[in-house]
């Protein structure tokens, strides 16, 4: 059975690509045919929500806002667990003006009753949200990506405010700006990573944890794909066109892919995940919950 993921999207009314901040970024390709990729992306979207319905996701979708085309990725806007929902401080001006415009959404969700409490870093700190804050329901732990675009203080933040064991993961390339593009806890408890994208501690932190039956390697193509940058609910996988390869590794696993052509949002150097924010994440399997209710 699917657990019943439910999650946040952004439409993408607003979205354009008319900056760089990461070097999948491609502006100029963008001005060329705003129109027509504008309309690619609308398609792109609806889409990936079908896709995500069809793997049996609950779907929230709210608008973005004018000159902020990169609300399209809510990740980045918060970490959510157990309904308490941390709110992100980006690195970059380009994305600050959506902390406003997030802030007073997940309000909205915190009045509907789908979250309990909204809550603030601690000055000085950066965190791009989910993004950089992979919650790893098998082993009941945060993997948290820093180093790019979240600072190494995030970690101390994420463990202090969730009170849930963390594991820092440093991003030494600039590709991967983000942990979510490089590394994919999947739902059967798999982690799909590519490993140059970290320190060598930090895989060194990985393998530790994680047996060598479970590790999924990436390769560049995969991670060009934006194949890593997937949506893991159940058995079923949801993600942009993927390679050949990993389409086999994931179906030999017994993973149902749904891919999705993201070409419009890979431009800003964006796949499935970071597309999605998950507001129903639980520090405790829903089987646990369940049983705990009913002997309560
Ligand atoms: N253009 C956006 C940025 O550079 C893309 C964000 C994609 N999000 C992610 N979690 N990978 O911030």
């Amino acid at each position: 059975m699917n657990e019943s993921a439910h999650i946040l999207l952004v439409a993408p009314t607003h979205y354009e690509v008319r900056y760089a901040i990461n070097p999948w970024m491609e502006p100029e390709r963008w001005l060329r045919d705003a129109a027509g990729f504008g309309a690619q992306a609308r398609r792109s979207f609806d889409a990936l929500v079908t896709a995500l319905r069809a793997a049996g996701c609950r779907l929230t979708v709210i608008d973005g806002a004018p000159g902020l085309p990169d609300m399209v990725f809510p990740a980045n806007a918060g970490v959510v667990l157990d309904g308490r929902l941390l709110l992100a401080r980006f690195r970059y001006p380009e994305r600050q003006g959506e902390e406003a415009p997030f802030a007073r959404a997940f309000d909205a969700l915190r009045e509907a009753g789908v979250l309990r409490e909204v809550a603030s870093l601690p000055e000085g700190v950066f965190q791009e949200g989910a993004g950089d804050c992979l919650w790893d329901a098998t082993r009941g732990l945060f993997w948290v990506g820093w180093g790019q675009r979240s600072n190494r203080a995030s970690v101390q933040a994420v463990a202090d405010y969730f009170g849930q064991p963390v594991v820092p993961l440093e991003l030494v390339t600039a590709r991967s700006y983000h942990l979510d593009v490089c590394f994919c806890p999947l739902a059967g408890g798999e982690i799909l990573y590519y490993p140059p994208a970290l320190s060598a501690d930090s895989l060194a932190r990985l393998r530790e944890r994680v047996p060598a039956a479970q590790r999924i390697e990436a390769t560049e193509d995969d991670l060009a794909h934006f194949s890593v940058n997937a949506v893991s609910v159940g058995r079923e996988v949801v993600m942009s066109r993927t390679t050949d390869r990993l389409r086999g590794v994931l179906a030999e696993r017994g993973y149902r892919v749904r891919e999705v052509d993201l070409s419009p949002f890979m431009m800003s150097g964006g796949g499935a995940f970071c597309m999605t924010l998950r507001l129903d994440r639980r520090s405790t399997a829903p089987h646990a919950e369940t049983v705990a209710a009913v002997t309560a």
